[in-house]
């Protein structure tokens, strides 16, 4: 069992959770993630680690309550425990000096993305921040990441803060003003990551990019997770989850997130149907209050 140390909702429907887990804090390398499982009836989900304390022993994740898995995690408090966590897993950030290096969040992508631009930092590199979000309240970690960066640009696609537009729109500005620029990583929604790639694509920018197709095992052995890098079949839990974002078919990869719509509202209605999970939520929301 994994002790929960400290729960926090960072915005609407986004918490970051400090889980005591040691052996995998001392282990993780940006990049990486973990596989959890609340409990014996849970199904095993994959989470980036965002952080990790090794003195301390714990693990920090950022996630998105979005379906039946999540939401039964948000329900959870400070002192409870988790059943197992498996990590860390996926390969590790291909970290080195690359010279400047522009690292783009999108919505809970900025999750992600936090343990690479520290990283990249470490080795020496310049690194401009961009991070995005539909409205103001669901922008995360923006203190954490401009202190991480050289330089941090902000954006919302409503223009409730800061600048109106996409990420997308502020590194197009960026390669306009003729910056160098040696390396993109973007990482968030599918439409996001395939917009920022098309715009490095036609400057010739090598860009990295984090999928993230539904993963069952997450070891490689179920096929889950297949995606079509370059023409090749390629397993994001076990290849990736990063891989050279010109080389992705993102519209197979739109298609496969989409395969069991009807079975999470399934699952999402069921559990919301279940007394222990009522219980849970109500416990959560008298916390929030
Ligand atoms: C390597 C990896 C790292 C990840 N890291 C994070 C993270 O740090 N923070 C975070 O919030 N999420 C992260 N995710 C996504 C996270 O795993 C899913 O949101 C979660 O599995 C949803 O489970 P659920 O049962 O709550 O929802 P489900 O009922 O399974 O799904 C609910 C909704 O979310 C969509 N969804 C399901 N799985 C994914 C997915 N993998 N990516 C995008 N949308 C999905 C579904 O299409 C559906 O619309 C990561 C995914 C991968 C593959
Ligand atoms: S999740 Fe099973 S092969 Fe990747």
């Amino acid at each position: 069992m994994y002790k929960i140390v400290k729960r926090e909702e960072l915005s609407s429907c986004v918490y970051r959770f400090e889980i005591e887990a040691p052996l995998i804090a001392r282990a993780r390398k940006p990049g990486q993630f973990v596989a959890i499982r609340l409990d014996e009836q849970g199904e095993r989900f994959p989470l980036t680690i965002c952080d990790a304390d090794p003195l301390k022993g714990t693990l920090t994740l950022i996630y998105q309550s979005v379906g039946k898995s999540t939401v039964q995690f948000a329900g959870l408090q400070a002192g409870d425990s988790i059943l197992d966590i498996v990590g860390p897993l996926g390969k590790p950030t291909h970290i080195e000096k690359f010279g400047s290096v522009v690292c783009i969040g999108g919505g809970i992508g900025v999750a992600p993305v936090y343990p690479i631009v520290q990283g990249m930092k470490r080795a020496g590199n310049k690194v401009i921040s961009i991070i995005g979000a539909r409205t103001k309240d669901l922008l995360i970690l923006e203190n954490e990441m401009r202190a991480a960066s050289d330089a941090l640009l902000v954006t919302t696609d409503d223009g409730s803060y800061i600048r109106k537009g996409f990420v997308s729109d502020v590194l197009k500005e960026i390669i306009a003003r003729g910056d160098k620029i040696d390396l993109v990583v973007a990482i968030g929604p599918v439409p996001m990551m395939r917009v920022v790639c098309n715009v490095t694509r036609e400057y010739n920018l090598k860009t990295m990019v984090s999928l993230n197709p539904i993963m069952l095992d997450a070891t490689g052995m179920c096929g889950v997770c297949r995606v079509t890098v370059g023409g090749k079949t390629q397993f994001a839990c076990v290849d990736g989850p990063e891989f050279d974002g010109h080389l992705v078919d993102f519209d197979e990869l739109a298609k496969r997130l989409r395969t069991y719509l009807t079975e999470e509202k399934r699952a999402m209605e069921h559990y919301r149907g279940s007394p222990r999970c009522t219980d849970l939520a109500r416990e959560a929301l008298k916390q929030e209050k």
